[in-house]
């Protein structure tokens, strides 16, 4: 059985995908240890409480400084006792103590396709209004491991949207979700959980 912790700072639509897709059977061998948060006013706590997982909150504004945040948020992933981290919109930088106790069990969902529309600066609506306004014709998700670059980890899973006419940024954010991050997400998990992933020489192998 994988345990996994997933880390969320919003609304929480990819951990309820994961949530929904293991009490479907897509996922398989997984289990939610627990849900973080960084902001307490977070719907994805609600999701995690409906769904009877554990919930808890570790925000910077609760530790006199990052440092003492960075291990209070690495205690509290290592108390779920967890085989997997996933972060599912979670917006704070993942502290390097993290990554070293974690190396390549953590992933992560970026809403471009790597390594289009990445890095610094790109996370939520902007990085569909960049892409609007390149005028790209397809755009997607990316689920990789997390090291200690912006974006730049072993790539899992990647899956292409269109762009249509008269999108917005919001409109495309959308569709992004509903046809890439929250079908990529659970199917990297559910390979992970049958130990069909494995990075060689920083590149990530997804057995069929
Ligand atoms: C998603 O677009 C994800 O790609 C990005 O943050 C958003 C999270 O949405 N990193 P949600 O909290 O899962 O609804």
């Amino acid at each position: 059985m994988l345990r996994i912790a997933v880390l969320v700072s919003g609304g929480g639509t990819n951990l309820q995908a994961i949530i929904d897709k293991i009490a479907s059977g897509d996922i398989t061998d997984t289990e939610i240890a627990g849900v973080i948060s960084n902001n307490e006013n977070a719907y994805a706590l609600t999701r995690a409480k409906k769904a009877g997982i554990p919930a808890m909150v570790v925000s910077p504004k609760n530790f006199e400084n990052r440092e003492v945040f960075n291990r209070a948020l690495l205690d509290a992933v290592d108390s779920l006792n967890v085989d997997l981290i996933v972060l599912a919109g979670f917006l704070v930088v993942i502290p390097e103590i993290m990554i070293d106790a974690y190396t390549n069990k953590i992933i992560n969902i970026h809403p471009s396709l790597i390594p289009s529309f990445c890095g610094t600066g790109y996370y939520g609506l902007k990085v569909h209004e960049a892409a609007l306004s390149r005028g790209v014709k397809l755009v997607g998700a990316t689920v990789h491991f997390v090291d200690k670059g912006t974006d730049t980890g072993p790539i899992i899973m990647q899956k292409a949207v269109e762009v249509k006419n008269g999108d917005t940024p919001e409109v495309l954010q959308r569709r992004v979700m509903e046809q890439a991050e929250w079908v990529i997400m659970p199917a990297a998990i559910d390979k992970i959980a049958h130990g069909k992933v494995k990075v060689t020489d920083g590149i990530a192998i997804v057995e069929d």
